[in-house]
């Protein structure tokens, strides 16, 4: 496994890290494990649950899918399930903490690990745009429920014509033409100021923020799901049939829309990689890891066809591509239930706040590994010394995000992060594979089943729902991994650490973002 710094480019690229020497940097947090079956489910459904069901279910389902989006669901979550398993296998094998940066780094070696860093940067970073812009479509709508109404201009990307039900938004007999997203770019400056400043969810903090999550998914399934049964044939009739409208080409309805709609739900499912992580604080690894991961995959695919099939019975599928969909149908429940709708908006907010936090630290501790391990700036591993944070990286984190979320369209942006995801997925599957033949006498706590048809599945159904994306956005994402490329050869890998065979140091105490509660 363990590779000598070697001088030329090709035994640069795939120097690797030791399993000992990723121990040894990790040692200043020895993680006791304490985490049973339930609070990794529980990890799992806090991290996966935000802007892909409260927000991009809508436009998935009327721009791609209809009512078969409930399918794309399935589709999704089946995905997640094989990356979910590899992640499991993973963490279990190398006793590191940390993403799948690391396991590139100790497997593949350190340009897969900068490939990767570049990924995460999209399933994390941009993720947190994408659930910022969600955020702010939910603050809209409830300011403007009071009779609080931001300027149109400043809640939407730059140079987009807002539309409703198809047709442009008129403000005194003008077209409104949106120019920077403020409420979305607002609360990624807040939370980066917050995070600069070492506060953070404490674990019961996030308890309480899952259960608010879940009750209002819940409230909008029991309340709409008892009008749907009241009335069910007369608004299957309406509203589903076709339950999979003609395919109209580009992805739009079909099989091939409920595959597109499938790669724009994706989103709605990531985090769950988060109950892998724990890996080292499982009680039982063998046992507990699938169950936590396959676990909440499970429970939000339920909750997620639940919701979207409330949404696309009450009200017709076209109508969902707003900013606040679930809203929307609530408000289709009739004048006595604005309540509930004010409440769903409430506990939207509270629950995006929550994500955008924790995806936000996520990519700033990421940043802070890379640079630690010379791969980026020195700087950027700087800990403040009061706040006890890497400050000036939270501050980067914050400034790429909030600019990101100001200027950028939500489904240009989702998109970016799906296809990031779905990449590094595919990379963790590969890991699987080599790992198991490159070092076949480790011990695992837990082996992926029917090895090797199912990581093979899980790389094959990440590249195709990649291909599902529109060509603009893979284009995009092609000049963004060959921006990264380039950096690698001009920076990483003359200043990487390993490349020097210098040990990385423990690096100063730091604040701790605290794990889920222990039993
Ligand atoms: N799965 C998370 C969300 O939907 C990222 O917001």
């Amino acid at each position: 496994m363990a590779s000598a710094p070697n001088k030329s480019i090709i035994g640069r690229m795939f120097a690797r890290k030791t399993i000992a020497q990723v121990q040894r940097e990790t040692e200043s947090s020895e993680l006791k494990r304490t985490l049973g079956k339930w609070n990794l489910l529980l990890l799992g459904v806090g991290c996966i649950i935000g802007a892909g069901i409260f927000v991009r279910t809508g436009s998935a389902a009327a721009l791609h899918a209809g009512p078969a989006v409930l399918l794309s669901f399935v589709v999704a979550g089946i995905v997640c399930a094989f990356a979910g398993l590899c992640y499991a296998e993973l963490s279990s094998t190398l006793p590191v903490s940390g993403s799948a940066y690391t396991y590139g780094y100790t497997t593949l070696g350190e340009f897969v690990a900068w490939v990767m860093g570049a990924l995460l940067l999209l399933e994390y970073g941009l993720a947190a745009s994408v659930v910022a812009v969600g955020w702010g479509g939910y603050v809209v709508s409830l300011l403007a429920d009071f009779g609080l109404h931001i300027p149109a201009q400043l809640t939407g990307p730059a140079g987009y014509t807002l539309m409703k039900d198809g047709a442009p938004v008129l403000v005194d007999g003008q077209t409104v033409t949106t120019i920077f997203n403020l409420p979305a770019f607002l609360i990624c400056l807040a939370l980066a100021a917050l995070l600069v400043l070492g506060v953070s969810e404490s674990a019961k903090v996030n308890n309480v923020i899952v259960a608010i999550k879940v009750s209002v998914l819940t409230a909008f399934i029991v309340v709409g799901g008892l009008i749907v049964l009241s009335n069910f044939s007369e608004l299957a009739a309406k509203n589903w049939v076709p339950f999979i409208p003609e395919n109209q080409g580009d992805g739009k309805f079909g099989v091939d829309g409920i595959m597109r709609a499938a790669s724009i739900v994706f989103f709605a499912y990531i985090g769950f990689e988060a109950v892998s992580t724990a890996g080292q604080e499982a009680r039982n690894p063998a046992k507990d890891m699938p169950f936590g991961i396959i676990g909440s995959l499970v429970v939000c695919t339920v909750i997620y066809m639940l919701v979207a099939a409330v949404m696309t019975l009450l009200v017709p599928y076209s109508s969902l591509n707003v900013p606040d969909p679930v809203a929307v149908v609530v408000d289709s429940f009739g004048e006595s239930w604005s309540w509930l709708a004010k409440t769903i908006k409430v506990g939207a907010i509270i629950g995006l706040t929550s994500v955008v936090l924790v995806l936000m630290y996520a990519q700033t501790r990421i940043f802070y590994t890379m640079a630690r391990d010379g791969l980026l700036p020195k700087v950027f591993s700087h800990v403040h010394p009061k706040f006890k944070t890497p400050a000036l990286n939270t501050v980067l984190v914050g400034v790429i995000t909030a600019v990101a979320a100001g200027f950028f369209d939500i489904n240009v942006l989702g998109d970016m992060t799906s296809v990031g995801t779905l990449a590094a997925f595919a990379i963790v599957c590969l890991s699987v594979i080599y790992l198991r033949r490159a070092a076949p006498e480790l011990p695992r706590g837990f082996k992926v089943p029917f090895y090797p048809v199912l990581p093979v599945l899980g790389i094959l159904s990440c590249v195709y729902l990649i291909t599902t994306v529109p060509w603009d956005v893979l284009k995009f994402f092609l000049w963004y991994m060959l921006g990264g490329v380039v950096l690698y050869f001009a920076y990483g890998i003359w200043n990487s650490n390993l490349q020097h065979g210098e040990p990385q140091d423990p690096g100063p105490e730091m604040h701790e973002f605290p794990g889920p509660v222990e039993d």
